[in-house]
């Protein structure tokens, strides 16, 4: 890229309050045809500094992978009029470039992606179905909610993505138990004899020079550790982020020994290891499409019926329903009953068996090559500690042909693997992280992603039940995610893993409206299992 093309470039960064640090940065940005989606990722995330680690994090953002990974645009021809004998000039005007004509169709309504139909194969009345469930606690709970089991839950924890960093290279060094560190502690009092800890966070506070306090714990012991904002660290990196209590991090560094308690000065902060995924896809004969939905709230006043009639008629006679083999609904599927105070008088249907009896009825509208797959939410009627069970078998039998699940499901269809989660810990990840807000969920998802777990904090808004193995651990990076609970959508891309938050039918709720909060009803999400490419079809 010439100068000339850079200058342009830094002149929309620097417009858009963005600096450039250093030429790696700068090369990685020259390579990209086009900067608005790396200028509105940055936006989002309230990032100003672009190092080289940063512009790779944004592009994760980046919703589609074709905004990121096309080729330079075809080059542009100019041509010149000749010159005016009057006038001075060796050349004349100079016309508007000519290249081929390419018409951008118009934007979509909810300015939702635009999909193209041949990626989307495959008849799904020509597929038989293939789920293959690899975890799914139902059936499987062994807890007693004992100190025992909460103590080797977080054991477990510990132990999985401390064995994930080290398989992975995360970490510098070999890192020695915190007792250890501890008892040498005047050994690794300089950055010269620097050690590496593992443990599991507690988030202490900011102080008021900007340092992030926490301490970090193994089996053998807990130690304070400060964290400094390194230069050039992006907003996502823990010393501006903050981290969430129970996190498993890394942490490199050396002992402070002066007057007061000594503390672990941490250089480095390490997190498991997330490199770039490679997807599984469906085989050619197999390319037939998943839908994504949750939060129907059926029974709810505010659920939106006529719209759903929309998706029901859209289904029997849209092309690209007919791609439709699964539909998995990610929790939530009714309002339930008692969820919240005073939920009563926001109920059009007040009894929870005729809540379901509803969601079955809407649910069988649906065509019969669908397979449903439903996973309960918090609003169900199945008890609210993750990993939740599927939904009683009382329930299940007005539902005459679905695959009922617990929460969350780790699943492979014609050998995708999804990892669907309901998203109850988003409320925990929106009052953690100061990068996580409720019209961002993907950036929890990207957050669980990056630590490889779902819900780490106990004893925050999302209650967990203490398995001997912990099994909201992200042990496989998934080919699809999908989470939904705050009732907003997005599609997109993190490190090359398919990122959905299903949409809702529910409309906004009075708590939402007090919240300022606005929902993003009725978009169903759909996934070719062979391509992988999306759709989001909008009925409201
Ligand atoms: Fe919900
Ligand atoms: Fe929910």
């Amino acid at each position: 890229m010439v100068d000339e093309e850079w200058a342009n470039r830094q002149r929309q960064l620097t417009a858009a309050g963005l600096l450039v640090l250093g030429k790696a940065a700068q090369e990685r940005i020259q390579q990209l045809s086009d900067i608005s989606s790396l200028i509105e990722a940055a936006q989002r995330s309230n990032v100003v500094m672009l190092s080289e680690r940063t512009v790779e994090e944004m592009l994760t953002l980046v919703p589609t992978e074709e905004a990121i990974d096309v080729p330079q645009g075809a080059p542009r021809s100019e041509q010149a009029t000749l010159p005016d004998p009057e006038s001075q000039s060796s050349i004349g005007r100079t016309l508007a470039p000519v290249g081929p004509q390419v018409l951008a169709p118009p934007v979509r309504r909810h300015g939702l992606d635009h999909y193209n139909l041949a990626d989307f194969p495959m008849q799904a009345k020509d597929v038989d179905s293939e789920i293959e469930i690899h975890f799914d606690i139902t059936g499987n709970s062994t807890t007693e909610g004992k100190m025992g089991d909460i103590r080797s839950c977080f054991s477990d924890r510990l132990r999985q993505i401390r064995q994930m960093m080290i398989s992975g290279r995360a970490l510098p060094r070999r890192p020695i138990s915190v007792s250890e560190a501890w008892r040498n502690r005047q050994r690794h009092s300089s950055r010269d004899y620097e050690v590496t800890l593992v443990g599991l966070v507690s988030v202490d506070k900011w102080s008021k020079g900007g340092y992030l306090w926490f301490d970090v714990e193994d089996d053998s012991m807990q130690i304070r550790c400060m964290l400094k904002e390194p230069s050039g660290a992006s907003n996502f990196h823990p010393s501006l982020d903050g981290l969430m209590n129970d996190d498993v991090v890394g942490v490199s560094g050396h002992f402070v020994i002066g007057n007061r308690d000594p503390y672990f000065s941490v250089s480095d902060i390490h997190m498991p290891p997330l490199g770039r995924h490679s997807k599984s896809a469906a085989s050619e004969a197999e390319a037939v499409s998943a839908a994504f939905l949750s939060d129907v709230h059926v029974g709810s006043k505010t659920f939106l019926a006529p719209q759903w009639e929309k998706m029901i008629e859209w289904f029997r006679n849209d092309p690209l329903a007919r791609t439709v083999k699964y539909f998995v609904l990610s929790g939530d599927g009714v309002d339930g009953v008692g969820i919240y105070p005073g939920q009563e008088r926001h109920l059009a249907i007040k009894d929870l068996f005729n809540q379901y009896g509803e969601l079955a009825r809407l649910l069988e509208n649906l065509p019969d090559w669908v397979v449903l797959m439903i996973l309960p939410g918090n609003h169900d009627a199945v008890r609210p500690a993750e990993p939740q069970p599927a939904l009683d078998p009382e329930v299940q039998q007005d539902y005459s042909d679905a695959v009922f699940v617990g929460n969350p499901c780790d699943f492979s269809l014609h050998g995708v693997r999804i990892l669907s989660y309901h998203g109850k810990s988003i409320d925990d990840f929106v009052a953690g992280l100061r990068s996580v807000t409720y019209s961002s969920p993907e950036l929890a998802m990207r957050a669980m992603m990056e630590r490889r777990h779902l819900a780490p904090s106990w004893g925050g808004k999302t209650p967990l039940s203490p398995e001997p193995e912990d099994r909201m651990v992200i042990s496989t990076v998934p080919d699809i995610f999908v989470t939904g609970h705050v009732h907003g959508h997005y599609v997109g891309n993190h490190k090359g893993t398919t990122m959905v938050h299903s949409s809702t039918w529910q409309d906004q709720t009075d708590y939402q409206r007090m919240l300022g909060f606005q929902p993003k009803p009725c978009i169903l999400t759909i996934v070719n299992l062979h391509t992988h490419a999306t759709a989001s079809i909008p009925f409201a």
